[in-house]
């Protein structure tokens, strides 16, 4: 069976069928999945019967597995994380955000597979973060191009230790993971795109801009990545995977639901951004 890629929106996501991911894939499938990753930034695929280790096995073709650096009380597999709520309003992933931008190699991808979804609601949208970069004006973008910002584990902490879902101790991960700083636009490693890499969740202060400043242009960012153009929204089912690349696209999961939805996440290594 040959691998189609049908694209989702003009600046984000396809959906790929013709292709079994509980199987061990061959080079040229890896290729095409790398590619449509690179092109696409979202990849979705529907009816993938997957077991925990399939998942795991499909993710380390892509990369070294990273694991979770944040806990949940329902994380058994070290490899795996699960996301489970009911509940989901104000536990964090209801910010834009990239994952564990908080640490110096954050995430390369993840892929995501749904468990259990509510039977309305709890989509999760993505957004990419070349087309918020390119939209901004010339000016701006020069000005961006030159700054670092720091980025935090403690605000998502709190928000996930008061939900109740994270097994930590708050000072325990301040030490165990200080601030970072990155680039406030860091360049693909793959395919050398401009992106814009400051989120809600982490990201605290842009190092060379005094405080006022730094949190009036932050604002500002936040705001201007949440635009409906730069955006794709996932419908999940039961059994859809979705492989996201965490260096360029964000996500919001959309907490319109009380009922419980299961998805497993599953990590791959990155590398440090410039
Ligand atoms: C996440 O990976 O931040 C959560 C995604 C989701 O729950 O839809």
């Amino acid at each position: 069976m040959t691998i189609e890629i049908r694209p989702i929106t003009a600046e984000i996501g396809a959906e790929l069928t013709g292709i079994d991911l509980g199987r061990p894939l061959a080079a040229e499938a890896i290729a095409t999945i790398s590619r449509a990753l690179h092109d696409h930034l979202v990849l979705v695929f529907r009816n993938q019967q997957m077991n925990e280790d399939e998942h795991i096995g499909f993710a380390r073709q892509f990369g070294e597995i990273q694991p979770p650096p944040l806990k949940t009380h329902y994380d058994a597999n070290p490899l795996l994380h699960v996301l489970d709520q009911t509940n989901p309003k104000g536990e964090g992933a209801d910010n834009w955000h990239a994952d564990h931008t908080y640490t110096a190699e954050p995430a390369l991808g993840s892929v995501l597979r749904a468990v259990r979804v509510p039977s309305v609601g709890g989509d999760t949208a993505f957004a990419s973060m070349y087309a918020a970069y390119e939209a901004l004006s010339e000016p701006l973008r020069r000005m961006l191009d030159g700054l670092t910002a720091e980025h935090d584990v403690s605000r998502s902490a709190r928000r996930g230790i008061r939900a109740g879902h994270l097994k930590a101790d708050l000072s325990e991960l301040q030490r165990r993971l200080p601030p970072v700083t990155h680039p406030v636009v860091r360049t693909h490693p793959v395919t050398r795109r401009k992106l814009l890499f400051v989120n809600s969740n982490s990201t605290t202060r842009i190092q060379e801009l005094d405080e006022v400043e730094s949190d009036m242009l932050l604002r500002f960012l936040f705001e201007h990545v949440k635009s409906p153009e730069f955006q794709m929204r996932h419908r999940w089912n039961d059994d859809a995977v979705v492989f996201l690349d965490n260096r360029c696209a964000q996500h919001y999961a959309v907490p319109d639901y009380h009922e419980r939805r299961i998805l497993h996440r599953v990590t791959i290594k990155g590398d440090r951004p410039f």
